[in-house]
């Protein structure tokens, strides 16, 4: 909960326009009175009053049930709210406590109540009420007592937040505000693609998507098919694309951009593709066969994509993560193996020869700004470039609020601009170890500077993309790195990500 009062706190500090009565876009607030009534007020005839201290709310001067702290909100209707609340009284044995809606459409005004809890006397109690709100015009929440109408009472940690994903297109879209610059995109895997609530909202925030997983060499290669197939020639390699589709089919649709992710790289890419027969108990092909698995599988890869989505993805990682750890050489894997070190350069080569016209290809890796690594993709880049077959480099900048710091990133990638390639950054996110209002703050901070850094490349900054939509669903799930929570509320790192754009950051 008290991400969303960082948020509120966001809200108030970056759109003025909101008022805190408004709650924020999706009617989920905390009201804890640490800084007075928060919009409280006694609903009576005028007798009875509220005030604040201790971090909570005090009624006095009632004279009937109905009289009670009460707030107006902005709710959602047909949405699902959970709603709570501390009460204490002190004066009877026990009175029973209700949390009660009001509202009023053409004037008229309605009630509901929506949950009831028993406060012995002198004991902090806990209201709890879910409410799914119908069409009215206005809301007020309250709490009220059943009987006892002249117990003075206090409330404190009312809560309100939504109880469901969320997927809410009048947000300000970042594919849009990025226009001038570059286009915005996300990382989506196959069961997203699947749900079409959470592809509504992707297409209005993002203009660009690459799957998750589903292009990768383990998705796309079929390799009981390659077996067969390999029977007859150990070069033959069998594709097939049924978990990639749904994404490319969503996108075609809708006029999203793909950016293709990945054709050639150590992870994700079964061992057997290097070994006789496509068999585990198989020795390892030779140089000439694996280029020429190679060969068929990007050949096939293209081939496929064009013809059924034509224009569809314009640009691909054709190589991810070749250089190694604090080195600037080549990771050791099987593609260095079994081809050996020009590995890279033929992979390029084959996707050139192969590639739509303009489609753009990208060497994409992660640790750019860390030397000795930078040298290493700087080598490796300066090579490609020498054979002429690449067009970009992809950084993955999976992020710490602390670590690269602002200065390393803009460091890098002043040295790969340089070079005149295309940029793009490819998997973004920024962990954190938890949801503190401090630690949501740092994280928006740290987005900030970073699309900073990318807007001064803009010339040459073709997309940035996050590496997933909601926390929840992100493979760094346990560290919270995205724009959106996991019920795909914004978090305070959106906002700053719209507010830099808007002016005001
Ligand atoms: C990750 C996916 O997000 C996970 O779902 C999967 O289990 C492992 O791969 N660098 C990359 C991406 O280039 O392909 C990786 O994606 C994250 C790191």
């Amino acid at each position: 909960m008290k991400r969303f009062f960082a948020l509120l706190l966001t809200l108030l500090l970056v759109m003025p326009a909101i008022a805190l009565g408004e709650a924020n876009d999706y009617g989920n607030y905390t009201s804890d009175f640490t800084a007075g009534t928060d919009g409280w007020y006694a609903r009576s005839a005028g007798e009875a009053a509220v005030s604040v201290s201790g971090n909570a709310l005090t009624i006095t001067g009632r004279n009937a049930t109905w009289n009670s702290p009460g707030r107006d909100f902005n709710l959602l209707p047909g949405k699902k709210y959970k709603i709570s609340v501390q009460v204490l009284q002190s004066s009877e044995a026990n009175v029973e406590f209700m949390i009660s809606a009001a509202h009023s459409k053409n004037g008229l005004e309605s009630y509901e109540n929506l949950g009831k809890a028993k406060a012995p006397k002198g004991c902090w109690i806990t209201v709890n009420a879910t409410y799914t709100p119908a069409e009215f015009d206005n809301y007020i929440l309250y709490v009220e007592t059943v009987g006892h109408g002249t117990v003075d009472f206090s409330i404190r940690n009312f809560k309100v937040e939504l109880d469901e994903l969320y997927f809410n297109t009048s947000l300000p879209s970042l594919a849009e505000i990025y226009a001038p610059y570059f286009d915005l995109g996300a990382a989506i895997n196959q069961s997203q693609a699947l749900d079409a609530n959470r592809m509504a909202f992707c297409d209005h925030q993002f203009n660009i998507l690459t799957h998750e997983n589903e292009l990768k060499p383990d998705s796309v290669l079929d390799i009981s098919a390659s077996r067969n197939l390999a029977k007859e020639d150990d070069t033959a390699v069998a594709v097939h694309f049924d978990a990639a589709k749904p994404m490319l089919d969503f996108c075609q649709a809708n006029g999203i951009k793909v950016h293709g992710h990945v054709l050639v790289w150590h992870s994700q890419t079964p061992d057997v593709f290097f070994r006789e027969g496509y068999k585990s108990s198989g020795n390892y092909v030779t140089r000439e066969v694996m280029l020429a698995r190679m060969e068929n599988y990007i050949r096939q890869v293209f081939e496929y994509t064009e013809a059924n989505y034509p224009g569809l993805i314009i640009s691909w990682d054709v190589v991810n993560e070749a250089v190694a750890d604090g080195s600037t050489q080549l990771r050791e894997s099987n593609w260095t193996k079994v081809v050996g070190q020009d590995f890279v350069n033929r992979a390029f080569e084959i996707a050139r020869k192969y590639a739509p016209e303009g489609v753009k290809l990208y060497y994409n890796d992660y640790s750019t700004p860390y030397e000795p690594k930078l040298t290493g993709i700087c080598n490796l880049l300066d090579s490609l470039i020498a054979d002429g077959n690449i067009d970009g480099y992809g950084f993955q900048c999976h992020y710490s609020t602390t670590t690269p710091t602002p200065t390393q990133v803009r460091n890098a990638m002043q040295k790969i601009a340089a070079k005149g390639l295309l940029l793009r950054v490819s998997e973004l996110d920024v962990g954190i170890s938890n949801t503190s209002d401090v630690n949501l703050t740092a994280q928006a901070n740290r987005y900030v500077d970073l699309f900073k850094i990318f807007m001064d490349y803009a010339d040459q900054m073709e997309a940035v993309q996050v590496w997933g939509l909601t926390d929840d669903r992100s493979w760094r799930g346990d560290e919270f790195p995205l724009l959106f929570d996991d019920r795909c509320m914004p978090k305070p790192a959106f906002y700053s990500v719209v507010e830099l754009v808007n002016g005001t950051k």
